[in-house]
């Protein structure tokens, strides 16, 4: 197989519980249990892989191209992002959400015409900044919120590569739930809320999150700082149970006072037409104007 010089991500192939990605240069094959199907590829070919990560025993990533080790940018979505291979395996992008930032783009750029005041965005459990940047891109306001200093850290060198450090991006280091309860009291209010929470995560104090014993909460608090009239709600996991249907439901429940419609579904990785999508987590978006 020859190495592509590509500058994007594309799935390449998934089965027998792992998934085959290019990641701009590099191949790297990731264990992914949604993959119960058999490769398409040959094991010829899924063993042109750069690295492996392993989830069992001691070993995790094994570099079969060193220069896969080290940090690499990759253009999504017509963002730069900055790539390296982490200890829990993630590269530091979700790439099964890039619809989502050029349809936010797209609300955003529909309601500036419209309006001359700014547009103010939340962003919670924000990773390395993919919707913050396509939001600030699009000329948003945004409240970027993770509770791990590294992550912001990494969604701020996003910022940088994308020549967006000066744009109007609050970088907030804290607890989802502390900092959405002092916004609460503030009594700040934003356009459109995006939320990928993660099924258990600690806050920057260690607090814990279980994404089933905090979702119902968080929503209310999220709704409480909607302004009243706003541009949209994204939410999204990958949490097993959180089926469409059921994010479907929760933002029904949440946006119920709200004159809007919902869409829900599932996320897929993709790549070239012949390959298979491989199902990555399930999102709900509510919106004003559909
Ligand atoms: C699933 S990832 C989010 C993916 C991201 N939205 C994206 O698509 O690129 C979960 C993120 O939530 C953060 N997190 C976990 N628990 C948190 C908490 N209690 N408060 C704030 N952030 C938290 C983690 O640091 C991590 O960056």
């Amino acid at each position: 197989m020859q190495k592509p010089s590509f500058n994007s991500y594309a799935l390449v192939d998934s089965g027998n519980g792992r998934k085959l990605e290019r990641f701009g240069p590099f191949l790297l094959s990731r264990p992914c249990s949604q993959a119960v199907w058999a490769p398409t590829l040959s094991q010829q070919e899924w063993s042109n892989a750069d690295a492996t990560f392993l989830r069992e025993g001691d070993t995790k990533w094994t570099f079969h191209n060193p220069k896969a080790s080290a940090t690499w940018n990759i253009e999504v979505s017509n963002i730069t992002f900055q790539i390296s291979p982490t200890d829990f395996g993630h590269l530091g992008i979700f790439p099964e959400q890039r619809d989502f930032w050029s349809w936010a783009q797209t609300k955003i750029n529909q309601a500036k015409a419209q309006r001359s005041t700014p547009i103010n965005v939340l962003n919670l459990f924000a990773y390395s900044g993919g919707s913050t940047l396509a939001a600030a891109r699009a000329g948003a306001q945004v409240c970027h919120l993770d509770a791990s200093k590294g992550m912001v850290d990494w969604a701020r060198e996003n910022a940088l590569l994308n020549k967006l450090e000066h744009s109007p991006i609050r970088w907030i280091v804290d607890d989802v739930r502390k900092f959405l309860a002092r916004e609460l009291r503030r009594e700040k209010r934003y356009d459109a809320i995006i939320l990928d929470p993660p099924s258990f995560g600690r806050g920057s104090k260690g607090e814990i999150f279980k994404i089933e014993e905090a979702l119902i909460e968080l929503l209310q608090q999220c709704k409480a700082l909607l302004t009243e009239k706003p541009l949209f709600v994204m939410l999204s996991c990958h949490t097993p149970g959180y089926t469409p249907v059921a994010m479907h439901h929760l933002m029904t429940q949440m946006m119920h006072d709200y004159k809007g419609n919902i869409s829900s579904g599932e996320m897929v990785l993709t790549g070239d037409p012949h390959v298979l999508s491989l199902p990555s987590g399930t999102f709900a978006r509510w919106s004003h104007d559909g």
